[in-house]
């Protein structure tokens, strides 16, 4: 199979990356393969700091011959000369395993008919932070700099790692490829009952059937929730979803027929991200975990960006006012204040990330956040009187 075949079966298939925001991936592989010069690289994203999200970690540590292969196929037809596989270092099992098979396959190589020696492949650790995932931190992070996003242009596709032209995916996306190869695009998309294709999920430890699932894309909300994870384990009924990760917008019960892929998603007001799917029950305190989640932006964020320091404190610091039981409607009014002041100006996508659960949370849990601030109005009025 030639580069322009190649290409062509991708985009049959629809691969969209299963790093978070869902890009055509043909899109990048043609701008790639199109890029001059003898010295290009392909950077495999094993980073994986999403809370909730293990699908890389086991792709990584149980399915690592998938991923080489994948990425040689990609280095191979695209003409990377380098392929970096980037993992977090906590993720002992998966570097170990990724290693192996690198070691394995150069082996193979020596005495092999069609040698693919002259891709050189290499294993990194890199932090375990969450801004480290950004694909121009990975870069930084593998050149061995402290791991803050680069301002853009130039884009990787044109000057990435070492200032040559760089192609970064998740290590899911990769893992799709050598299938694609195998069986064909339009194979592919036709995976699954929708006709969407398959997609890792991570469901989380509160479902019964918590772990990474394939899934295929297009299936109700509300089937991935209690056909495929059965429900929460604390047999609650479930009154809301994140499905991709801290970054997505909350789902309500009237959102659960809603398709899980990226478009209907988007459509409801939420993403599919990495898939990695949270679900709480009719107990939870949706406040409390509107603060968990922009305490998480809040410490995530690389700091460079005034307007994104600013704007991920102030959010956590607002609602966690709210959860102290010292909200107020004035409070209230100040977060898409907040939000529209600084939304637009950070270097990378961070600065966007908590704007959909707190903004959908807000709509969604208003009832609770009015209790909050009506019990304090309350308490202070009791105050009043009892003084
Ligand atoms: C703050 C932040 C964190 C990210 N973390 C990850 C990550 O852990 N893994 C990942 O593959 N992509 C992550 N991304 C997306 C990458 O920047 C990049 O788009 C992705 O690796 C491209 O691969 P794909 O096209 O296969 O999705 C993150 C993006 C942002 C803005
Ligand atoms: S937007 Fe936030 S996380 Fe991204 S570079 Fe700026 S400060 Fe860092």
């Amino acid at each position: 199979m030639g580069m322009g075949e190649f290409i062509d079966q991708v985009a049959r298939s629809g691969l969209s990356g299963k790093g978070g925001a869902g890009f055509p991936s043909v899109v990048k592989m043609e701008r790639f393969a199109f890029q001059p010069g003898q010295r290009k690289c392909l950077v495999v994203n094993g980073s994986e700091h999403e809370p909730g999200s293990m699908k890389d970690r086991y792709l990584l540590e149980s399915h690592a011959r998938t991923v080489l292969e994948g990425a040689l196929c990609l280095a191979a037809k695209l003409g990377a000369s380098e392929v970096w596989f980037a993992v977090n270092e906590n993720s002992e099992a998966a570097i170990r395993s990724i290693k192996h098979e690198v070691e394995a396959f150069n082996a193979e190589q020596l005495g092999a008919a069609y040698v693919l020696s002259d891709i050189a492949l290499h294993v990194d650790r890199v932090p375990d932070h969450y801004i480290v995932g950004e694909e121009t931190a990975l870069l930084e992070a593998l050149e061995g700099r402290t791991a803050m996003p680069r301002k853009r242009p130039p884009f990787p596709i044109e000057s990435g790692l070492f200032g040559v032209p760089t192609l970064v995916h998740n290590v899911e996306t990769v893992a799709h490829v050598p299938y694609i190869v195998l069986f064909g695009g339009d194979h592919h998309r036709t995976l699954g009952d929708a006709g969407k294709g398959m997609t890792l999920c991570t469901l989380g430890d509160e479902f019964v059937n918590a772990g990474v699932h394939l899934v295929p894309l297009g299936i109700p909300v509300r089937e991935l929730l209690y056909g495929i994870g059965k429900g929460l384990r604390s047999g609650e009924r479930i009154v809301a979803v994140q499905p991709g990760g801290p970054s997505s917008g909350f789902l309500t019960e009237q959102d659960f027929e809603c398709s899980f892929d990226h478009v209907a998603l988007a459509a409801a007001g939420s993403a599919l991200g990495c898939a990695a799917v949270r679900a709480y029950g009719e107990g939870t305190d949706m406040v409390r975990v509107m603060v968990e989640v922009a305490s998480f932006f809040e410490e995530g964020s690389c700091g460079q960006c005034p307007q994104c320091r600013m704007e991920t404190r102030m959010l956590a610091a607002i609602l966690r006012q709210f959860a102290a039981g010292k909200g107020s409607e004035k409070l209230l009014q100040q977060i898409p204040k907040v939000i529209d002041a600084n939304v637009s100006k950070g270097i990378c996508g961070l600065i966007k990330m908590p704007v959909a659960p707190v903004l959908t949370g807000l709509h969604k849990f208003e009832g609770e956040f009015r209790k909050l601030y009506g019990t304090n109005a309350a308490s202070q009025r009791d105050n009043k009187t009892s003084g």
